[in-house]
């Protein structure tokens, strides 16, 4: 496990390291999954919004851009669940090592027809679904790029692999929006921006709280899973 650890910076490093890293301070750790097929496209504006507040915050972040890579979705060959990884060993088997350790997790996705980008998603099923690590608390965070339309609804679905993991929402003071259709666009919406920026600051937040809540506290009791499938 590595979240809630404490590090302690080295001296020679403290005038270097962002300025609420202090000695002694928890260091958080974020997954940044980026499922944009375009380098520095818009998606990567919302997601340097946001890598820029981590950085000031003293929290570290690792950015996977994935949504040009060859990501063939799930096969439910049961492999997985014999052996704790996905029978296809590209991508997603390499960030569910990083998921594991992280503290939380972003999903980033353009909008097309209104829902995520489909090899994110193909991405999404696999590492969710091949991983049986605990998630429980660690925090995610969703954030959709569109030109106009389709940003709630892909919202709604990126929050679903949150939302039945265990893991804590982190929200802004809009949906996790941001528009742009062109290349470079979405540097003039200045609302998506700043809700990108209280996104990660929200986060960060909980994230450090999240820790501090589990030293004192532990996390939540547990039950063993009950699988009905609605029949038996
Ligand atoms: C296949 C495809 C489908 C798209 N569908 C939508 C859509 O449903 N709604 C929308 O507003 N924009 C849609 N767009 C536009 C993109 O969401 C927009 O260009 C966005 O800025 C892309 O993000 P990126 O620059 O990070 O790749 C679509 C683009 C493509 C390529």
């Amino acid at each position: 496990m590595c979240y809630n650890y404490i590090r302690l910076c080295l001296p020679q490093f403290a005038d270097k390291v962002p300025n609420i890293i202090k000695k002694g301070e928890m260091v958080m750790n974020v997954l940044i999954i980026n499922g944009s097929p375009r380098a520095d496209g818009n998606t990567s504006i919302a997601v340097r919004e946001m890598e820029n507040v981590f950085a000031r915050e003293g929290v570290e972040y690792e950015t996977l851009r994935i949504g040009s890579d060859a990501i063939r979705g799930c096969i439910a060959c049961g492999y997985c669940s014999q052996n704790g990884r996905c029978v296809f060993d590209d991508a997603v088997n390499k960030a569910a090592e990083k998921f594991e350790k992280a503290d939380g997790l972003v999903i980033a996705s353009p909008v097309y027809y209104a829902s995520a980008n489909a090899t994110l998603i193909a991405f999404l099923d696999r590492l969710f679904y091949s991983t049986g690590f605990d998630k429980t608390m660690k925090v995610g965070a969703s954030v959709v790029c569109a030109r106009r339309g389709g940003c709630s609804a892909t919202f709604d679905e990126l929050n679903k692999y949150f939302t039945i993991a265990n893991m804590p929402v982190a929200s802004s003071q809009y949906w996790n929006s941001i528009h742009g259709r062109e290349k470079g666009e979405a540097e003039m919406d200045e609302e998506g921006r700043q809700t990108m920026r209280v996104l990660a600051r929200n986060m960060s937040f909980l994230m450090k709280s999240i820790a501090l809540g589990r030293e004192k506290y532990g996390l939540p009791e547990t039950e063993p899973h009950v699988f009905t499938h609605f029949i038996h």
